[in-house]
């Protein structure tokens, strides 16, 4: 578990200063060179989306094929969290159904 009680963590060595990005109400670190949703994982936020039967959704394939990752990022709908690479300061929200 990470220290906000989720599970999540990162493999490896980071390079660079952690920032962070707004998904819903929580705050999200991040580190130079993530997507939102290595991000978003690491912090334990596992459903990305509410698909349109009410299904919790969330990465899947991580390369930007499956679309189930798709959330709505600095009010732009549909975008693809795991293609997505994250920046400080950005406003990412679950998305529910198609928007
Ligand atoms: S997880 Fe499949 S497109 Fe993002």
């Amino acid at each position: 578990m990470n220290k906000t009680g989720k599970i999540g963590r990162r493999l490896g060595g980071r390079t660079g200063e952690p920032f962070t990005f707004i998904f819903d109400d929580s705050t999200i670190e991040a580190w130079p060179g993530e997507s939102v949703a290595a991000a978003l994982l690491a912090a334990g936020q596992v459903v990305l989306r509410i698909a349109e039967d009410g299904g919790a959704r969330g990465v899947v394939c991580g390369i930007g094929l499956c679309w189930e990752c798709r959330c709505v990022i600095d009010g732009r709908p549909n975008v693809r969290a795991c293609m997505t690479e994250a920046r400080a300061g950005m406003r990412v929200r679950r998305q529910q159904g198609l928007e």
